[in-house]
């Protein structure tokens, strides 16, 4: 019998169906598992709440699409991840095993030692005399490791492939286009649910860590001139979140302190309002799955744990029964890294252009060349001077004339300066081209599936309550006929079936006593239980079982559904009696 509360949430995610170690019948595979029926379902919830908090509320500015999970190899050379996406591995060099060094710092040295470099892990290891933890061999050839999963594309062992560690990419890479389709207006959140894969040193944790995982992020673009966000004073003045800053983090603190909105924008403690913003939509969110707020803060990077794209991050950490704090998204100022880079590697303009509301004159230095006055000076010889003139821009032009006093030499020409005129023009300026600044928020489907369930998991009286919220539940209503008597069954299939035409995720379960009914319904989180007894045969009414407060309401058959609907989006049933 299972001991510790992580030890029974695992055996009911397996004994019920929300998930197990993948290819099992093989041995299983680390860092893989499959999602039996309920935790399909219920992740499918958590990513439609994702949805609704990130996209459908801010429909107007944030669109959602889909790119492909295998890319060519250029994308991750412009994106970094090829040349800086790696951990550090250590081998025993007795039994051949392979560990993530900075983890094995971190567990037998107790030193945080994310971020380290190579020198300094090593340091460590030979100072505390870290030997492997399976045979107590020396451990060596310490190195990093690039967890990109690599392939091929096509029969063509030349064109490399990799399967994308995060679907970021896709946004960055598609950005011109989605920009063009929403009419060329910023700021532009472009999101993406998909599955990415990474292929991990050492993964354990369950489902916490894995090599192939479905990731949601949002890519929201702006213009750095206009970081102003009119959302953040609108929806959260006066709300709070709770960081551990960096700042805090060097002078030992431990603790988070809870920000003002202003705050945070005012003082900047966090670089850019959109992230502030998008951090505040991912504490509601992360809240709406049943975590309290003491239960989450956000923790700042250190400047040293900050991966290659980014110039501030904040990790969203929640609460866990056996790990203690563990991330669940991360919050990221990409800058105009990414664009930038692929700007650069693809050689297209995926710059914006600003339209001014009204031209400025800008006035511009231009140099004239006196042609007739060459011709006669140079004779021969001016038409490959004139050659070499006009392929000079007049930016470099004027800096050679500016910077010469009487005779400007171009190449092995000595040109007299008097053929040279500078005058000033008035050019007109329509706009200007910029690469907008990109924050992102960016989740684990599977992490909060986890977290959920963690939060989720009660026990009383020796019973499990998987005290889910109503609209996450994989399963929403459970019904039961008292008695096994065939005027109770056909009743309750018909409720059953009408339930299930109305939309509903419905159980019928007619085994066993009505207690252990409810017990078998309360472990998988049904919120609400139906029964058919004597007097739905009499009178046409149920009676509706709150899972929670095990409480008991009698309604008419007729009111179910709308009841139901109320009590699944998490309002009181028991104030429609
Ligand atoms: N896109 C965020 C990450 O790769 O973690």
């Amino acid at each position: 019998m299972a001991e510790d509360k992580f030890e029974k949430l695992i055996d009911l995610a397996i004994r019920r169906g929300f998930f197990w170690s993948s290819y099992e019948i093989y041995g299983g595979v680390a860092g893989f598992y499959d999602l039996g029926p309920l935790g399909t379902r219920l992740k499918n919830n958590i990513i439609e709440l994702w949805r609704k908090h990130f996209i459908q509320q801010h429909q107007e500015f944030v669109v959602e699409i889909e790119t492909p999970v295998i890319a060519p190899a250029r994308v991750f050379e412009a994106s970094g991840h090829l040349e800086h996406f790696t951990d550090p591995v250590i081998e025993c060099l007795k039994c051949k095993r392979k560990y993530r060094a900075d983890q094995l710092v971190e567990e037998l040295a107790g030193i945080k030692a994310e971020g380290m470099d190579l020198k300094e892990l090593l340091e460590i290891i030979e100072k505390k005399n870290i030997k492997c933890p399976n045979c107590g061999g020396p451990l060596g050839n310490l190195r990093y490791f690039n967890l990109l999963f690599e392939t091929y594309i096509g029969p063509y062992s030349e064109n490399k492939g990799f399967l994308r560690p995060e679907t970021a990419q896709g946004m960055f890479v598609s950005f011109k286009r989605v920009f063009q389709v929403m009419r060329e207006r910023l700021p532009l959140g472009i999101a993406q649910i998909g599955k990415v894969a990474r292929n991990e040193i050492s993964p354990r944790q369950s489902i916490m860590r894995l090599r192939e995982f479905t990731i949601m992020e949002l890519e929201f673009f702006y213009d750095p001139d206009k970081p102003h966000c009119p959302l953040l004073e609108e929806r959260y003045s006066g709300e709070k979140l709770r960081i551990l800053t960096a700042d805090a983090k060097s002078r030992g603190e431990e603790r988070p302190e809870e920000y003002e909105a202003l705050e945070l924008i005012n003082e900047k403690i966090i670089k850019a309002p959109w992230l502030v913003y998008w951090m505040f939509v991912s504490r509601d969110f992360v809240h709406n799955l049943g975590i309290s707020f003491t239960d989450m803060f956000f923790d700042e990077k250190m400047p040293h744990e900050l991966a290659h794209y980014s110039k501030q991050t904040f990790d969203q950490l929640v609460k866990v029964s056996r790990w203690g704090w563990i991330e669940v998204s991360g919050h990221a100022y990409r800058y105009d890294y990414d664009l930038a880079r692929h700007i650069e590697f693809s050689g297209q303009d995926l710059a914006v252009f600003k339209k001014f509301e009204k031209p400025t004159i800008l006035k511009e230095k231009k140099v004239i060349i006196d042609k007739a006055g060459l011709a006669k000076e140079f004779r021969s010889e001016i038409s490959s001077l004139m050659r070499i003139l006009e392929s000079m821009s007049n930016e470099k032009l004027l800096k050679v004339v500016e910077s010469s006093t009487d005779v400007v030499v171009i190449d092995k020409f000595r040109i007299p300066k008097r053929y040279f005129k500078v005058i000033e023009v008035e050019k007109k300026i329509y706009g200007k081209k910029y690469v907008p600044h990109v924050v992102e928020p960016s989740f684990g489907a599977e992490r909060l599936l986890y977290v959920t369930l963690d939060h989720a998991f009660h026990e009383s009286e020796e019973r499990v309550v998987l005290k889910l919220p109503p609209y996450l539940a994989p399963i929403q209503v459970a019904v039961f006929p008292l008695l096994s008597r065939k005027e109770f069954i056909l009743k309750a299939r018909e409720i059953h079936m009408k339930l299930i035409r109305e939309g509903f995720y419905v159980i019928y379960d007619d085994s066993g006593s009505i207690g252990r009914r409810y017990a078998r319904a309360d472990e998988i989180g049904v919120p609400f239980a139906i029964t058919i007894d004597y007097q739905t045969l009499k009178d046409n009414t149920v009676t509706i079982r709150d899972r929670d407060s095990r409480k008991q309401i009698r309604v008419r058959i007729e009111d179910l559904s709308k009841i139901l609907y109320k009590g699944l989006k998490g309002e009181n049933i028991f104030e429609f009696v």
